[in-house]
């Protein structure tokens, strides 16, 4: 694709953001269409994120991704926000509609239809069980109560943390509530356990998905598997790793042995790329192609690096 003066621009902004697949991933796309279009990354401090946002607008950007720090930081400097950035609390894309700017959280899209294209079930009815509060378990926990979930247990190491997730999103989802004209009686039950084996046992015999949105595993650091009670649990129980790297976690890969159905974070990061792409162009793109390409880019590096 040559680049000219009608070229549309998108992006990422993070800190650090050298190592994003994202460029990758949507020029390859954009190329494959045959769309006059470019994705670059840009590095940006938070002293320097009003500035980063005013540029989009200023620029005539199409829109961007945010990611890690960022996803919260840039919702002040926003026009408005979709229903579920707003529960969430979080955004990773954000759309340029004629110099509006409009945050998004695609990361909970992603995360529905991985499990719904990979394992085929959806979130309505399901027990939830999520592994870590950071921003990735914000938009897990939130998505998994937007589409009805029964039940959403939250566990973290740092407890605390566990708990402000579990009051923001019951604050959120009554604000979402009252303003959409109903009373705030969220279906979900929303809960928290202590860290560990043991308080896990009581609680993983009863739960259908089970999801780790820690950074335990990444490049093979930690193994959660240990952890985790293996003879408790459901045997149609599915595993989800946020991680891709590697695409495969040990997580995973003893949910795997066992029997249980498993989703690596790839697929999240290629459905919730898929969702900012048709946000952006009107488009859909190329499932197949993104995962290709993804997949390339880690055999290249021997699976090292994200
Ligand atoms: P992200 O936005 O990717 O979710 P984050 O907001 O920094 O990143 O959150 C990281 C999550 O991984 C947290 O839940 C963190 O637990 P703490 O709140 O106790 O820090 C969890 N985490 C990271 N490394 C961990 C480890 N070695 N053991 C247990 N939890 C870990």
């Amino acid at each position: 694709m040559r680049f000219d003066a009608n070229t549309r621009l998108a992006g990422v902004i993070g800190n650090p953001v050298r190592h994003s697949l994202s460029p990758i991933m949507y020029n390859t796309v954009f190329s494959a269409l045959g769309l006059n279009c470019v994705y670059m990354a840009f590095e940006v401090e938070k002293e320097n994120l009003e500035d980063a946002i005013r540029g989009i607008r200023g620029l005539g950007f199409m829109g961007i991704n945010v990611t890690i720090p960022h996803k919260t930081g840039v919702i002040p400097f926003l026009d408005e926000l979709s229903a579920e950035a707003e529960i969430i609390g979080a955004v990773n894309t954000i759309v340029n509609k004629n110099g509006k700017l409009i945050g998004y959280n695609t990361d909970s899209y992603g995360y529905e239809m991985a499990l719904q294209e990979k394992v085929g079930i959806s979130l309505k009815n399901r027990n939830v069980f999520v592994i870590g509060a950071g921003g990735a378990a914000h938009a897990i926990a939130g998505q998994s109560i937007l589409s009805g979930a029964s039940a959403v247990v939250i566990t973290n190491r740092t407890f605390e943390k566990a708990k402000s997730l579990m009051d923001f999103l019951n604050g959120t989802f009554c604000r979402h509530h009252q303003n959409s004209g109903s009373d705030c009686d969220a279906k979900t039950r929303l809960e928290t356990v202590p860290w560990g084996t043991d308080a896990w046992r009581n609680i993983l015999h009863d739960m259908d998905i089970i999801v780790n949105t820690t950074s335990i595993g990444m490049n093979g650091r930690g193994d959660l598997a240990q952890d985790i009670p293996w003879n408790n649990i459901k045997k149609d129980a599915v595993f989800f790793d946020v991680v891709y790297t590697p695409i495969e976690t040990s997580f995973l890969k003893e949910a795997i042995r066992l029997g249980h159905r498993a989703v690596s974070g790839l697929y999240m990061l290629i459905y919730q790329g898929a969702k900012a792409f048709e946000l952006w162009t009107g488009k859909k793109p190329p499932i197949e192609l993104m995962e290709k390409t993804l997949v390339a880019h880690f055999s290249e590096k021997g699976g090292k690096d994200a």
